[in-house]
């Protein structure tokens, strides 16, 4: 069959890498890909052909889609999803993974899933939502921090304001409301508690009435060690997060997972895909701290390669309602994923950069290690070169946790670009238990 992956990140090339691995794929494409996603192989498909047809260009996808009469279209990133790309695809009668526009909504609006969660006593932090300034300021003033301000739509990842006192969470929210920070994704903000605990990511594959599980994993949110400095898209993951013992897994399925989906069943908003759960693990146990709606990035780069199942086979039984709970086989060696980013990032930073180290494959020599390029492009001389704030996903599995850090870390030794930045404490709190 003929597969198209639309995106261009580090989480498409996993995908990518994956798809690539099975007998069933003939042909694969990328929209619109990235120059490690370009040298990426498969035995029945060959390279992996970058289309230059950018996420935002949904017209431009669906004409090629049928064009090419791709058998599979995959969507990575939320924009898509949230446009409504899988609503358009499915009118056509062209076969895609990923939920619609309705179910999509689950990211698109933090205010309809904080409303969703209460209205189905699903825990999460309290909450209030606003849109009038006056009010959102009187609230935090009298509330008090710590508070947590946050933009109602898409923001890339930077819509969430952690304010210590009410002053700081009543600018934030005043910046949102008044001054256009984030656009009309800040014209209402969600104003909730701050949550104390560890953080964990679930993510489960989902028919809408079916959950089969993934392996846990855990982000590194923060640009700098011991988390400090400002958030990023993601610094690192690992796989398995020891902080989801069996029993908590077992807890989040219970208490959030499967009755998220029978409330979003009721507002008929089925949801087909992958529905991303951010967790905080408190004293009083699991409560969602957002919603996603497609595969996590970097948590995808450590979680594909600890799947057994072809990926090709778990998806069908999404689209066609039929997955089964033990539906994904998964792999027991843990796995890393240690981001290399851009000198600046978050803030602005320069492209551009010559990326040293590669061998032909755009891979490195490290045994257990595959790159994940997420922003990288190929210049006029044919050299691979930094073009986005996340450049490299450098993702290890060994048979322990400590052997998989290592060799991730060898595997970022191995590369240079001038201005890199990457944390050295991933998969750390794992490591200290
Ligand atoms: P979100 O995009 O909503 O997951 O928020 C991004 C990050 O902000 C999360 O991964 C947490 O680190 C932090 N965060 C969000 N909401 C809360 C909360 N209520 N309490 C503590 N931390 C939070
Ligand atoms: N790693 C967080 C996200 O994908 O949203």
């Amino acid at each position: 069959m003929k597969v198209l992956v639309v995106g261009g990140g580090g989480r498409e090339h996993a995908l990518c890498w994956k798809l690539a691995q099975s007998p069933r794929v003939k042909k694969l494409y990328c929209a619109p890909g990235n120059a490690g996603i370009a040298l990426t192989r498969g035995a029945a498909c060959g390279a992996v052909e970058c289309v230059d047809i950018t996420q935002e260009n949904l017209d431009g996808l669906r004409r090629f889609s049928r064009r090419e009469r791709i058998d599979l279209t995959v969507v990575g990133p939320e924009q898509p999803l949230c446009a409504g790309l899988v609503d358009q695809w499915e009118e056509e009668g062209l076969p895609v993974f990923g939920p619609t526009k309705r179910g999509a909504e689950m990211e698109g609006s933090k205010a309809f899933t904080k409303m969703l969660l209460r209205k189905n006593g699903i825990p999460t932090a309290d909450f209030q939502i606003f849109t009038d300034p006056e009010k959102a300021t009187g609230y935090c003033l009298e509330h008090g921090g710590p508070l947590v301000v946050k933009a109602d739509g898409l923001a890339a990842g930077k819509g969430v304001i952690m304010a210590k006192t009410g002053a700081e969470a009543a600018a934030a929210a005043r910046s949102c409301l008044q001054e256009g920070r984030f656009g009309s994704a800040g014209a209402k903000v969600v104003i909730e508690e701050t949550l104390r605990g560890e953080e964990a990511s679930i993510l489960a594959f989902t028919d809408g009435r079916t959950l089969a599980v993934l392996p846990s994993a855990q982000d590194h949110k923060r640009l700098g060690d011991g988390d400090s400095g400002p958030n990023t898209g993601g610094m690192g993951a690992y796989s398995p997060a020891p902080v989801i013992s069996e029993q908590m897994e077992g807890r989040v399925i219970r208490e959030i997972l499967v009755p998220t989906l029978h409330a979003l069943r009721r507002e008929d908003r089925p949801f087909k895909g992958v529905l991303y759960a951010g967790l905080m693990i408190t004293e009083h146990g699991p409560k969602v701290l957002e919603y996603n709606v497609r595969f996590g990035d970097p948590e995808c780069q450590c979680v594909l390669p600890r799947l057994k199942s072809d990926l090709v086979d778990v998806f069908e039984k999404v689209m066609s309602e039929k997955l089964e709970e033990d539906g994904v086989d998964v792999l027991p060696d843990p796995a890393v994923c240690v981001v290399m980013a851009s000198g600046g990032y978050p803030e602005a930073y320069a492209k551009g950069k010559v990326i040293s180290g590669f061998n032909a494959e755009g891979q490195v020599d490290v045994e257990g290690v595959t790159v994940f390029h997420a922003g990288t492009a190929a210049n006029a001389d044919g050299k691979v070169v930094t073009s986005g704030g996340r450049v490299l996903g450098i993702t290890a599995t060994a048979a322990s946790l400590p052997e998989a850090v290592k060799r991730a870390y060898a595997g970022v030794e191995r590369l240079t670009f001038e201005g890199a930045q990457y944390r050295k404490d991933i998969a750390a709190r794992a490591l200290k238990r």
